[in-house]
């Protein structure tokens, strides 16, 4: 019996070691600890352009990272093992693996498969050293609330571009019946059982969305959530919540109905293409006088303004069930953007624009409703050689330019993406800086870019 039971110990802790070893794998291969083993060093990678190069071929969309950060604190409102397939390998999903471990879940990632087990919670705290690091981490608020009835999760504070506010996430949370007081930079949160509730959102933010949500699936009674968000990352989460078991009706649309049940259970799930990834690839094949460039595995019912617009720049495309074709135009014409909310044209593609309006044959505007500082990026634009001038959140692109090589710096995720659009189109070299930013949000974008025929590479930067 003694033998028998050792051995069957012994298999569990080979079981557990093995397992610890896939999750010391996770952690070593990506990008993302590249870019944290970098960092830790004090230097941190760049990357270095050669201009010029026409793109051409074919490009594969990775799973969308806004719907990721959405779908992995949702396996806290169900105990258990859950699979997302079609996860990108990027920082921002470590950074919300390890705050969900930090909780107490089991994480393990094998290629683009992600298992979490939320099984067993000991910990219902975000802590500031998560939260700073990335503002989705505010998406465990209400799960947390909803299962466990309590949560203390750091305030987010701001970011490179400016304010973040969550009051919508607390004043929906609070409607639902949670006692919410702030604390030291944290949101204390508890509550016995929410309750249903009418919620109207001052404006659709994506994030209370999701947030309120996922707490209504949990609590007693009927919650009206009107002027949601629609953006497909909230639509696809929404899907998969009644996949688990909730009731929702109205998904797609900004009036939902959602009657709570008393329990969910855990589901397996498959990202949705990233249709800001797919954009900004999009923007790059123009930019750089693409013959033509596939991008495939992506959506294109997800990009109908961006679309839209690039078809006015003089762009051809032509668009299959989950692949786009586009050729650059001979010449860009400038075309004006003003951002607005889902199926407006994306903020988070509004950086990208700019760099490809600066080389267009004429004078644009574009106007950010969205996030009126996110123009982090037009200073270094400018220092490639473009001709931008701000007034609040209004661009005005002279356009026309010779856009020049130089050194430019990062500043966040998509101000890096358009950089690395700008040197691509310069003449010469372009060195961008601290290009961790990209990490959390971009695939090994030099690597998919390489293989279109850019002369891109990643390289140790200098230390800061
Ligand atoms: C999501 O952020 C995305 N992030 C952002 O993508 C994206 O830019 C944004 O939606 C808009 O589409 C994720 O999905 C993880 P919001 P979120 O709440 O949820 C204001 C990227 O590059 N607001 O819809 O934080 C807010 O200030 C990232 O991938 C409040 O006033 O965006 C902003 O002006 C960056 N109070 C507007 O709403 C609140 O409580 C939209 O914000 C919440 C938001």
């Amino acid at each position: 019996m003694v033998d028998k039971f050792c051995a069957k110990h012994k298999i569990r802790c080979l079981f557990a070691f093995l397992s610890s070893i896939d999750y010391i794998r996770w952690s070593c291969d990506t990008p993302q600890s590249r870019t944290r083993n970098s960092l830790r060093n004090g230097s941190v990678d760049k990357f270095v352009i050669n201009g010029g190069e026409p793109l051409s071929g074919t490009v594969t969309i990775s799973g969308a990272k806004n719907a990721a950060l959405a779908f992995m604190p949702a396996t806290l409102l169900a105990p258990g093992r859950h699979v997302l397939t079609n996860t990108p390998s990027l920082r921002d999903i470590t950074t919300m693996g390890q705050l969900l471990e930090h909780m107490g879940c089991g994480i393990s990632k094998a290629g683009d498969s992600l298992t979490i087990d939320s099984s067993t919670i000991h910990d219902f705290a975000a802590p500031y050293e998560h939260v700073k690091k990335m503002r989705a981490s505010i998406y465990v608020l209400g799960p947390l609330i909803a299962r466990y009835g309590q949560a203390r999760v750091s305030l987010p504070g701001g970011c490179a571009w400016g304010p973040r506010p969550v009051n919508l996430h607390i004043d929906g949370l609070k409607a639902l019946g949670a006692e919410i007081d702030l604390d030291a930079g944290y949101i204390v949160a508890k509550a016995r059982r929410l309750r249903g509730s009418r919620i109207v959102f001052d404006l659709p933010s994506v994030g209370a969305t999701g947030n309120v949500a996922m707490a209504a699936v949990l609590a007693s009674g009927t919650t009206v959530i009107v002027n949601a968000a629609i953006e497909p990352e909230i639509t696809a989460l929404l899907e998969h919540l009644v996949i688990m078991g909730a009731k929702i009706n109205g998904i797609g649309t900004p009036h939902l109905e959602i009657e709570g049940v008393e329990a969910l259970t855990p589901a397996n799930a498959e990202m949705i293409p990233d249709r800001i990834e797919a954009g900004t690839f999009l923007v790059a094949a123009a930019i750089c006088g693409g013959k033509k460039v596939r991008v495939e595995r992506c959506n294109p019912h997800h990009l109908s303004a961006v679309l839209a617009k690039l078809q006015r720049t003089g762009a051809t495309l032509s668009v299959g069930a989950d692949t786009i074709d586009i050729e650059a135009p001979t010449t860009i014409h400038p075309v004006d953007v003003a951002t607005a909310v889902y199926p407006g044209f994306p903020t988070d593609m509004q950086a990208q624009w700019i760099a490809l309006m600066s080389v267009a044959d004429g004078q644009s505007v574009v106007i950010d409703s969205i996030y009126s500082d996110r123009f982090m990026h037009v200073p270094e634009l400018n220092r490639l050689g473009a001709d931008i001038t701000m007034a609040d959140n209004v661009a005005t692109i002279r356009g026309g330019a010779q856009l020049q090589g130089a050194k430019v710096m990062s500043t966040d995720l998509r101000a890096s993406a358009s950089l690395i659009l700008a040197g691509l189109a310069a003449q010469g070299t372009t060195e961008v800086l601290r290009v961790y930013h990209l990490d959390r949000g971009y695939e090994q974008i030099e690597k998919k870019l390489h293989q279109l025929g850019a002369d891109i590479r990643r390289e140790k930067g200098e230390d800061f």
